[in-house]
């Protein structure tokens, strides 16, 4: 096993901030065309010396193990970021310290910043393609499949 794969492991041995955010004050969703994996992010602010900052990050994902383990990542380095300095993030930065994605997984990152962009951008745009918008739960979505999708469940 790589020692990327060994990171990855970890994570999903216990992921942080799955499940969905009742209170959250946006939501983001995305689908790759890649592979047809979702991953939807709810976000929560809060003010702070002044500042709007993200208090709360989550997500739930039908996806790869890569995306979960980003995703994870990603919604724990979120919390005290302002929407501004969320948004300058890309996907090498949402890893943390599972550092840089194989070739073959890049786009798993993708999928967690297209989430995180599309929240930051008001949710639910329709401005992008691979931007799925309806329920407020991703599994509402799912229950309706566009498509060949493969799901993936989550433990909690
Ligand atoms: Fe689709 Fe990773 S393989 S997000």
């Amino acid at each position: 096993m790589s020692e990327f794969e060994e990171k990855v492991r970890d994570v999903l041995a216990n992921p942080q901030n799955v499940g969905e955010m009742s209170d959250s004050d946006a939501v983001g969703t995305v689908g790759s065309p890649d592979c047809g994996d979702m991953l939807r992010m709810w976000l929560k602010f809060s003010e702070k010396d002044g500042k709007k900052v993200i208090d709360r990050a989550s997500f739930q994902a039908f996806g790869c193990q890569t995306a979960i383990a980003v995703a994870s990542m990603a919604t724990e380095l979120l919390k005290g970021k302002t929407a501004e300095e969320a948004k300058s993030l890309d996907a090498t930065e949402l890893t943390g310290e599972l550092g840089a994605l194989p070739p073959m997984k890049i786009h798993c990152g993708q999928l967690v910043e297209g989430a995180l962009k599309d929240a930051l951008a008001g949710g639910g745009s329709t401005d992008s393609p691979s931007t799925v918008s309806s329920s407020q739960t991703l599994a509402g979505d799912m229950a309706k499949p566009k498509g060949k999708i493969r799901i993936v469940p989550l433990e909690e």
